[in-house]
């Protein structure tokens, strides 16, 4: 060191010194990143946590600059977000990161939440961690639902219905509880403003709060230990047989224990980068149009297996599906540090445990993946944009042709196809001309049925019209419309003539 560096550093010195005696940050250190944990904690298995809390950090941060551009307006969302996805410079990416940001988040507290129930975390002292991280839980799904109302697309549109509607059957308070959260008893502007705020600033706000509080009872009740088989929890000795563990084999978790730590947020950090990328922001979809039948209204993935569980189930089942079951999950969840408390923490000892979790995953797993596949939650193209090819245009009549703009603009090609392009839930209507008669016609678009939602209330009289006589058009080219199987008087012709037909073919 030359002299001339010295007073530099010793100045350097005596300002660190000076803000140290102030703000005690080796103490606070100490008490923190630096706090001991049991070498056996050093485990992939506890990296859990710590990646929730990286995904958190990452939808605050793309969150705060989304917010700088998506305008909280009923009329301007879904213009501000598609500025975002193609105007806005990387704008798709920040939309991406917070939509994948979100689903892994989901994730991943699920993973931790199954990590800390199978090693036995929750049990003695640590009741209160686990209750804090079982709100997280709910907060988190809760942040997911008003995240999905911001795209106020038909999606979120519906997802707000359902979401009222299940709230609506609360007893005593229903209405009450629906005009809070709509803003009134329509979705409208007040909706998007109230979900907003529950998005971004009470949610957000309840999150750091909780967060903050589990942190410091990981500090304060520590790391769970790696669990041995055999070895017990007693209330009367864990807290000192910790504590003497910890001073024989603890180590610093800054820096000896975070090495696994970082490198699992790193591998998560570039997961959530792909997605980004290569998959890219969700919507937003068709704008939210109460007058339309939406046929690809669909949750985000968080919420689908409740899609599948409400389509699934008997009709009836509502009330058990969306009150008692949730209703007996949180007792469970909140009650489980208390109805076991003590006694194997490793989960090779606790085969109802190693269940529990399974039964969970797979009833998920399937539901979501049922609502990912099944009828009832259609995950399809929007065909409504593809051109109809000019064969199905040409020679038609203008009744005909208005009722094929009806074809395309309410989404019935979304689940049919003409021509071979369209959806596949239903059949092709290529040719449904020469196979349903008129009033079947009408029949099936008025009442719908067999998976296809009724289209009597959103048509008027002339529009059916239209669209039936589009329809009937729609066959071979000289072939007659089908007849109408129901007038004896037709049914006889058609059976009587076809002998003739034979008897000229025969001769
Ligand atoms: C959510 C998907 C969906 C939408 C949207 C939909 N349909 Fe259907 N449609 C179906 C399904 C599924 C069937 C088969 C019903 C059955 O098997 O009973 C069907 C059957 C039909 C049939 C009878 C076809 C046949 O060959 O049996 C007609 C005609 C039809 N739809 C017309 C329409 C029209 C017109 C619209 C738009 C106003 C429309 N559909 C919108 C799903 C849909």
């Amino acid at each position: 060191m030359s002299a001339k560096d010295r007073p530099i550093t010793s100045s350097l010195v005596n300002i660190a010194m000076w803000v140290e005696r102030r703000l005690h940050l080796v103490k606070i250190w100490k008490a923190t990143a630096g706090h001991p944990i049991p070498k056996s904690s050093a485990s992939w298995f506890y990296t859990f946590g710590s990646m929730t809390l990286l995904c958190f950090t990452i939808q605050i941060l793309t969150g705060i600059l989304l917010a700088l551009v998506y305008v909280p307006s009923a009329n301007e969302a879904y213009r501000s977000l598609l500025f975002l996805n193609y105007q806005q410079e990387l704008g798709w990416f920040l939309r991406a990161m917070h939509y994948w940001g979100s689903n892994c988040m989901v994730v991943i507290v699920f993973f931790h939440m199954t990590q800390v129930f199978l090693w036995g975390a929750y049990k003695h002292p640590r009741e209160l961690t686990w209750i804090s991280g079982v709100v997280l839980l709910f907060l988190t799904l809760a942040l997911s639902f008003t995240g999905q109302v911001m795209r106020f697309d038909s999606d979120a549109y519906w997802g707000i219905g359902i979401g009222a509607a299940i709230s609506g059957r609360i007893p005593i308070i229903g209405a009450q509880v629906v005009n809070l959260l709509l803003g009134g008893p329509i979705i409208g502007s007040d909706t998007l403003s109230r979900f907003f705020a529950l998005h971004v600033f009470v949610l957000p706000g309840a999150v750091i709060a909780l967060v903050s509080l589990h942190l410091r009872l990981v500090l304060l009740k520590g790391i769970n230990e790696y669990p041995t088989p055999g070895i017990q929890v007693h209330k009367g000795t864990y807290w000192r047989n910790y504590e003497e563990m910890l001073h024989k084999d603890g180590m610093p978790f800054v820096p000896n224990g975070i090495g696994k730590d970082l490198v699992a947020n790193g591998v998560l950090l570039l997961v959530m980068v792909a997605l980004a990328v290569f998959v890219g922001p969700k919507g937003p979809e068709i704008p939210a149009d109460p007058a339309q039948v939406i046929s690809e209204a669909k949750p985000d993935y968080p919420f689908l297996w409740l899609l599948s569980a409400a389509a699934l189930l008997p009709n009836g089942s509502e009330v058990i599906l969306f009150f008692v079951v949730p209703l007996i999950a949180v007792i469970l969840l909140i009650g489980l540090p208390f109805f076991s408390n003590v006694g194997e923490k490793h989960y090779s000892r606790r085969p109802v445990s190693i269940l529990v979790v399974m039964l969970t995953y797979l009833t998920i797993g399937l539901l979501t993946y049922a609502g990912i596949t099944g009828p009832w939650s259609p995950r399809m193209e929007a065909w409504s944009g593809t051109p109809t090819k000019p064969q199905f245009i040409t020679g038609r009549s203008p009744v005909e042709l208005q009722g094929a703009l009806l074809l395309q603009g309410k989404q019935c090609r979304n689940c049919h196809s003409v021509g071979g392009e369209g959806g596949q839930r239903g059949p092709d209507l290529s040719a449904v001309g020469a196979r349903m008669n008129q009033p079947q016609l009408i029949r099936q678009v008025i009442q719908g049925g067999g998976n296809m939602p009724a289209y009597g209330n959103t048509l008027t009289p002339q529009e059916v019209n239209a669209l039936v006589s589009y329809l009937v058009s729609l066959r071979p080219i000289n072939t007659i419309p089908a007849l109408n199987p129901a007038i004896p008087e037709k049914a006889e012709r058609v059976s009587s003539g076809e002998p003739t037909k034979g008897a000229k073919t025969g001769g």
